[in-house]
């Protein structure tokens, strides 16, 4: 049998590591898509073996990439086998291994917060420690996205839970993010494990978060498609057809 989730490899442990790629690529992509650009600070919460953040360090400019993660370990063998110290060099990413979810043990804000996978592990008293200290470091266009797994049921344990998943509702996680001062909208962004993306963002300074619904995206392709079907009718209607003719001929006089 080979690796299952949660085994003590680098790739393994963090998630089904036959979809290491593919969750590395959907976090890139969504915090691009929200408008993550070079000059950015970005804190990853849990960044793991930098299954995302071997992305992001490459992308940002130097010094822009912060990582805070329990197991030093998996950093350790993220930059072994994913990143490589020449580019540790370049980019001076910094690393915390706090597990109290100190996110300002950095003395600075961020563009971007991203969680991805840690609320769907998370104790409620860790959810609301991390809330509060994410609204700390927060600036007031800053976007915050995190990921849970979205039940009937809150997890009502005060442990960490792994690799196994917690759930909560959607509602209870929209109470708590607004009683530390966050607004909770939930996009949907695929995830292959079946999480539920959420943006955070600070109540005191609401503004747009960018929307991408593919089913509206599918739906606008068809709608092109009839309109260029329309517009082939259209051309090759007789009286078009001649009235087309008729211009062409007129030109030339
Ligand atoms: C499912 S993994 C996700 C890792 C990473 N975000 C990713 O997408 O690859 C959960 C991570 O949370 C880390 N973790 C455990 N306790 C934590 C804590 N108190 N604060 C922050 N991260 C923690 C684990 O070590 C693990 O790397």
């Amino acid at each position: 049998m080979g690796l299952q989730p949660g085994d003590p490899h680098y790739r393994a442990y963090v998630g089904p590591p036959e979809k290491y790629d593919l969750v590395a690529a959907m976090q890139f992509n969504l915090l691009t898509f929200l408008g993550l650009r070079e000059h950015h600070y970005l804190l990853d919460i849990g960044c793991g073996s930098l299954r995302a953040g071997r992305l992001f360090i490459t992308y940002l400019l130097p010094g822009r990439y912060f990582g805070i993660e329990p197991n030093a370990w998996l950093i350790q063998e993220g930059i072994r086998h994913e990143v490589g110290n020449d580019l540790i060099r370049m980019k001076q990413p910094t690393f915390s291994h706090d597990s109290n979810f100190t996110l300002t043990i950095f003395n600075r804000e961020f563009d971007f917060l991203l969680a991805h996978s840690i609320f769907s592990h998370a104790a409620e008293h860790q959810i609301r420690r991390c809330l509060s200290e994410a609204r700390k470091v927060m600036k007031p266009t800053s976007l915050f996205a995190a990921t849970f797994v979205q039940g009937e049921t809150n997890y009502e344990g005060q442990n960490w839970v792994y690799p196994e998943c917690v759930t909560y509702t959607l509602e209870h996680m929209q109470r708590l993010a607004r009683e530390h001062g966050l607004n909770c909208t939930p996009i949907r962004w695929p995830h292959p494990n079946n999480q539920t993306w959420l943006i955070l963002t600070r109540t005191d300074f609401p503004h747009a978060i960018p929307t991408l619904d593919v089913a509206d995206y599918l739906d606008l392709q068809r709608q092109l498609r009839q309109c260029r079907e329309h517009l082939a009718r259209i051309k090759n209607h007789p009286v078009i057809k001649l009235g087309l003719k008729i211009r062409r001929v007129l030109r030339k006089i």
